[in-house]
């Protein structure tokens, strides 16, 4: 698909509006890419060797994205052409430079797959796609991530739960199912023994402890934070500080261990941030202190009537 890049000159003005909340200086956020309008990109992982690979929903390719040099946007593959797949959501990065991720069209339940991406080399964008097996059980597979190099968590939006994925034997089950899950669990990360996630519907971010091994709760779900509407994916620092996109605020929250949260970037008539989905941050020497964002530019939100192309943004801590 075509793209189009916004110099990150522009970003400050776009970025401008009368009661935008910004507590960070304009300085810190930079366009890294915007894709042609309408899209929507839905989550991102980052490589060891700094590229960022991001999935859309509004056309099913995975792109990758270097933030250091040109070409800054190079398509890893599409699936235009795989009948069934009308976009790509969740991924996460399953062991060295090797990479799952799910596929389906989200107007129907029982289309999901989840796909692997492995690169050849740490340097190149060339990568072999194969499709790890279809998860027909599925309501809607959205956050995914990785609980061992070839077992997965996903997030199943629909349907409420979390299955656990064998990547080499392609079997899953239901790990956990929880009342806190049901009507839109959306991203899970891992951290020690605990389980994070979100729920757009009822705005929360949630914990819960799990068995490393299985993948299944040994305690009850705790509330972390509530009153974040519409919470998408998040990223999850090692110190238990959660970064959450919330999908129709336009605004990232930053959330304590305690449970505190406040606006860290965004507002709600930011066009800017638009529409943001997913978050991570970056790995090597140059961006350990970048906090990248990808957003659906106000697709299924527009910003006072306004949208822009789905975009991936740096954000400097
Ligand atoms: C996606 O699902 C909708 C609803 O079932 C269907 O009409 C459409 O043809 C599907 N798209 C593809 C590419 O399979």
């Amino acid at each position: 698909m075509g793209v189009s890049f916004i110099g990150a000159l522009l970003s400050a003005a776009l970025f401008v509006t009368p009661s935008s909340q910004y507590v960070l200086p304009r300085s810190a956020i930079r366009i890294q890419w915007e894709f042609r309008k309408p899209s929507w990109v839905e989550n991102i992982a980052a490589r060891a060797n700094g590229d960022l690979l991001v999935t859309l929903l509004s056309a099913p390719g995975l792109h990758k994205i270097d933030p250091f040099n040109a070409p800054k946007q190079t398509l890893v593959h599409s699936f235009a052409e795989t009948p069934g797949i009308t976009g790509l959501l969740g991924i996460t990065e399953l062991d060295a430079d090797v990479f799952a991720f799910i596929a389906g069209n989200t107007s129907q339940p029982g289309s999901y797959s989840v796909w692997k991406a492995e690169f050849q080399n740490a340097q190149s964008a060339d990568a072999s796609i194969s499709k790890i097996t279809d998860v027909p059980s599925a309501g809607l597979l959205n956050g995914i991530t990785t609980l061992n190099p070839r077992t997965v968590l996903i997030a199943d939006t629909n349907l409420g739960n979390v299955l656990r994925l064998d990547t080499r034997t392609g079997q899953s089950q239901v790990v956990i199912d929880d009342a806190s899950m049901e009507g839109g669990i959306n991203g899970v990360k891992l951290l020690g023994r605990y389980l994070y996630f979100t729920n757009s519907v009822t705005g929360k971010l949630h914990k819960v402890p799990i068995n490393r091994r299985t993948g299944r709760a040994t305690g009850a779900v705790e509330t972390v934070a509530s009153e974040l509407t519409d919470a998408d994916d998040f990223a999850l620092h090692e110190d238990g500080t959660a970064y959450v996109a919330r999908l129709s605020g336009n605004v990232i929250e930053k959330v304590a261990p305690d449970g505190t949260h406040e606006v860290f970037a965004g507002g709600q008539d930011s066009v800017g941030m638009a529409g943001p989905t997913a978050l991570t941050f970056g790995r090597t020497s140059q961006d350990s202190n970048t906090l990248y964002l990808v957003t659906n530019g106000g697709l299924k939100h527009p910003v006072n009537g306004e949208t822009v192309g789905g975009r991936v943004i740096s954000i400097t801590l």
